[in-house]
């Protein structure tokens, strides 16, 4: 089902004390100051993940998302962590195909397929990133490599399991940079987005499927970016550490 959602995405960052204090001070304002229905969703690392859910677990509309998965229930892959250990920790959701990945841990579309296969199979809701870099934009290959990854990572599912995916547009060149994609950028890309996903499934899939932008958002461009037709939130890296940032980013939903 189509929803607004605001994603953070706290990748590498802060001690354990520091992730507490921004979860309870986002929780508290979130309260006393929001009255929407938007969703809100910490990535958080590992470790982060069974003490962050203590702070959430009885809170509507707020949920927690690891930031990556093994593709195998169990085995012998030292240092790897499952979907099933996800789950215990009270995580219910789990980013995968996050630009980093793919560029340092070299994940690709079939393994990206089947980290899909393993959450849904877990029933994790799956934050799936797709984006192009700037070389892939300047050289007008931009809608090709959108399509590329979409369709290797999640087009070989049921349409039952699409369904319960999240989809996060992410340019590259966005991430981390404080270049923001335009608007009309975004949403060139998000209508490109629900376009394709119409044309593998269909129109009422394409147009139940939450599709995040991220990419420098901020609370100065949230209320613009999330005001495009196909832009349903956004999955929020540095100003989801800073808890007036992210509430302000909720609020823009
Ligand atoms: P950023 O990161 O908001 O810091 O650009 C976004 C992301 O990587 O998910």
């Amino acid at each position: 089902m189509r929803k607004k959602i605001a994603a953070g995405n706290w990748k590498m960052h802060l001690s354990l004390t520091e992730a507490q204090k921004l979860v309870s001070e986002i929780v508290n304002m979130y309260q006393d100051e929001y009255r929407g229905k938007a969703e809100v969703i910490f990535g958080v690392p590992f470790p982060y993940l069974h003490p962050i859910h203590h702070l959430i677990k009885d809170k509507n509309n707020i949920h927690l998302s690891a930031q990556n998965m093994h593709q195998a229930t169990s085995g012998a892959y030292t240092g790897e962590t499952s979907a099933p250990m996800l789950l215990d920790t009270g995580a219910s959701h789990v980013i995968l195909g996050h630009s980093e990945r793919r560029q340092y841990f070299g994940e690709d579309e079939a393994l990206l397929a089947a980290k899909t296969d393993q959450a849904l199979a877990h029933e994790l809701t799956v934050i799936f990133c797709i984006g192009e870099s700037l070389e892939e934009r300047e050289s007008g290959h931009m809608l090709a490599v959108v399509k590329k990854q979409l369709s290797g990572g999640c087009f070989h599912l049921s349409a039952e399991n699409f369904s319960k995916l999240i989809i996060a547009y992410e340019p590259v060149w966005a991430i981390g940079t404080g270049k923001t994609a335009s608007p009309a950028q975004a949403q060139e890309v998000h209508a490109y987005i629900r376009q394709l996903i119409a044309e593998r499934y269909d129109a009422q899939i394409a147009a139940g499927c939450s599709i995040l932008y991220g990419g420098s958002v901020k609370p100065e461009n949230a209320q613009e970016l999330f005001s495009q037709k196909d832009i349903d939130g956004g999955l929020v890296g540095g100003a989801s550490l800073k808890s007036r940032d992210f509430v302000d980013i909720i609020k823009a939903l």
